[in-house]
């Protein structure tokens, strides 16, 4: 039994089965509507969210199972001191795999240990979003070509950004892949992922707080929130809120190319007058999002179709 808490559990060799699965699910949904007829997915998600809980719903209704669950931690027994031990304990015996949201970081890895069903790591506090990672690089894939050989900017909240560190932690293993951090001081990228990823690597990167100097050489722009709920101080957060506002202005440097993208949700930083620009990819990222989860569960669940 397999679960998925960090992207690095899977090979470059997985995701690229992975991705060309999704492909096949994207091109051919017939062919999968029975997949996981009988299966059922628990959604346990502690911390809100929109994307990632609908779309893994919806990823195992249109594979023909069922799904169940809460959204909110106060909808569920944690609200009455229950352990994430003891939930996933219990969740396992009514489903097939599980997928779970925490506030805090490490706690899917712990219901990974608990379960007697396969966990997927549905974002842990600042910490990893693997999922999130898969509907990235479906994307990069779908829209650049290529995962190799690719500049990609990151910028907004890198400190608490858990979409920023399971991408770098996943890009990383492709050839000629450079990052270029943009962020304020306050929310530079932590220095455990630098060290442990980017130098130990060999990666090249560079570190600036100005967006509109680094465009020109950007393929990919992943733009992040600042994340109110991320922070100990609200004076910190108001402060910082607005460090970076996309705007159609700030891309007149940008290459015709570039890949705009975000995990979402977003608040200001990217301007709605983008979205009509033919280089937004944020909505079709949030659809990739869905198929790339699809594939994941028939190979957590070893459904072969
Ligand atoms: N990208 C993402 O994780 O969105 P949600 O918080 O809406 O799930």
């Amino acid at each position: 039994m397999r679960s998925l808490i960090d992207i690095l559990e899977l090979s470059t060799e997985e995701i690229g089965e992975l991705i060309a699965v999704a492909d096949d699910i994207r091109q051919n949904p017939a062919k999968y509507r029975e997949a996981c007829r009988g299966k059922k997915l628990a959604t346990l998600f502690f911390e809100p969210s929109t994307r990632t809980r609908l779309s893994f719903e919806a990823a195992m209704y249109e594979l023909g199972g069922n799904v169940l669950g809460f959204s909110e931690a106060q909808s569920s027994s944690a609200s009455k001191g229950e352990s994430v031990s003891d939930t996933v304990k219990v969740v396992s015996l009514y489903a097939d795999i599980i997928a779970m949201r925490h506030p805090k970081e490490g706690a899917p890895l712990v219901a990974s240990m608990k379960a007697s069903v396969p966990v997927i790591n549905a974002g842990d506090g600042g910490h990893n979003h693997p999922t999130q990672t898969l509907a990235d690089l479906d994307t990069i894939w779908n829209e650049k070509g290529r995962l190799d050989n690719l500049t990609i900017g990151l910028c907004g909240d890198l400190k608490f950004g858990r979409t920023v560190h399971s991408l770098i932690a996943a890009m990383s293993r492709y050839e000629n892949v450079k990052f270029i951090l943009i962020s304020p001081e306050e929310l530079k990228l932590p220095s455990y992922v630098k060290r442990d990823i980017l130098v130990k690597k060999g990666i090249p990167y560079e570190q600036t707080t100005d967006l509109e100097a680094a465009m020109p050489q950007l393929d990919i722009l992943y733009m992040t929130r600042v994340q109110r709920e991320r922070f100990f101080n609200e004076d910190d957060y108001v402060r910082l809120k607005d460090s970076y506002i996309l705007t159609p202005a700030k891309l007149k440097n940008a290459r015709q190319d570039l890949c705009i993208m975000h995990p979402l949700p977003r608040v200001n930083e990217i301007s709605v007058a983008i979205d009509d620009d033919p280089r937004a990819c944020y909505f079709k990222q949030a659809l990739y999002g869905k198929y790339m989860r699809m594939a994941l569960i028939l190979k957590l669940l070893g459904v072969e179709v």
